[in-house]
């Protein structure tokens, strides 16, 4: 999918999960190009308003003026790690009827060699959603030791020939520093033979590195906690995640919030800081064969659902 041909992930199962009041205020946190973004406001009245964020400064830019120059909008370059703290400032804490985060990178990013992140084009090995924060990819490759690669490959990449390619790593950075995706991609290809993978043999390495040095797991895990404070009763979370190591933080997260805690369980007055935070709406929801024919990043999505008690 190209930049200018943006499909957003699973957006009737989202909108339906808002369940949207046309006078209520919801909260994108994951803006990229705009996709869930334009989709909610449309369903908002002169009253409803919308606050996105993203921590990419080219999502910002990319914003069409369409948004922009919407009073009922407002677009904060961010981590929604800190949403609480903005919503806050804005005295919009508990006040939120819904939020959504469509998690990952976005068809732009993976497209445009320069950022980094894409083994399929050549281009300076970055892969930082803010190129403002933080190390490249090529920094800490360039940098990091073997032992704390080989976890970072196993951990968020679940690669199994995690310990070959960091000694490959430590290898070739001898000779020559990474700069490159295509340099990074060669040195994972020369340890793991092509036909033992039916995709390519550098998409675990590449992902895992995207979630360490982006710090995608911890980002997800405090939006996750903050969303209690930030959602109105009533208020509805809606989060897509694209692999088994983002769904089950969701999942668990969910889970945990909507069950009773054990030593109040089975107790007829149990005060309100004990009781159950969420409500679990229905089971996970992947996206229809027509959805995937489409757009095959959605292939992978999963939206996971929940209500504020
Ligand atoms: C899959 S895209 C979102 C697509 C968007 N809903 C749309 O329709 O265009 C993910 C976006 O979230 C942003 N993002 C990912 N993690 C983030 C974080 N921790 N804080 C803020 N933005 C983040 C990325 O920069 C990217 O633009």
């Amino acid at each position: 999918m190209s930049s200018d041909t943006h499909v957003p992930v699973l957006l009737g199962p989202v909108l339906e999960g808002l369940e949207i009041r046309t006078d209520g205020l919801y909260v994108d946190g994951t803006f990229g190009r705009g996709g869930h973004s334009s989709a909610i406001l449309q369903r908002l009245n002169a009253d409803g308003r919308l606050i996105a964020i993203d921590r990419d400064p080219q999502a910002i830019a990319a914003a069409s003026p369409l948004l922009t120059n919407d009073p009922r909008f407002t677009l904060i370059r961010s981590d929604f790690a800190d949403l609480a703290r903005q919503l806050d400032q804005m005295g919009l804490t508990g006040r939120v009827d819904g939020m959504v985060c469509v998690l990952g990178v976005s068809s732009p990013q993976l497209d445009e060699a320069g950022r980094g992140f894409s083994f399929l084009r050549d281009g300076p090995l970055d892969m930082r959603m803010d190129p403002d924060a933080g190390i490249s990819a090529a920094e800490w490759l360039n940098t990091a030791n073997e032992k704390t690669m080989k976890q970072v490959f196993y951990k968020y990449g679940e690669e199994r020939d995690a310990p070959r390619i960091a000694r490959a790593i430590v290898a070739a950075r001898a000779d020559t520093a990474f700069a490159t995706t295509g340099q990074l991609a060669d040195v994972v290809c020369s340890v793991i033979p092509a036909h033992t993978r039916k995709k390519h043999a550098a998409t675990k390495t590449f992902q895992a590195i995207r979630i360490f040095i982006n710090d995608e797991l911890g980002q997800l895990e405090r939006v996750l906690k903050q969303s209690i404070k930030i959602l109105a009763a009533g208020g509805r979370l809606c989060v897509i995640s694209f692999h088994s190591l983002e769904d089950r933080i969701v999942k668990r997260f969910m889970r945990d919030a909507s069950r009773e805690s054990d030593q109040w369980r089975g107790m007829p007055d149990v005060p309100a800081e004990f009781q159950p935070k969420l409500r679990i709406i229905g089971k996970a929801i992947t996206a229809s064969a027509e959805e995937v024919a489409a757009n095959v990043r959605a292939r992978s999505a999963r939206l996971r659902v929940a209500e504020r008690n």
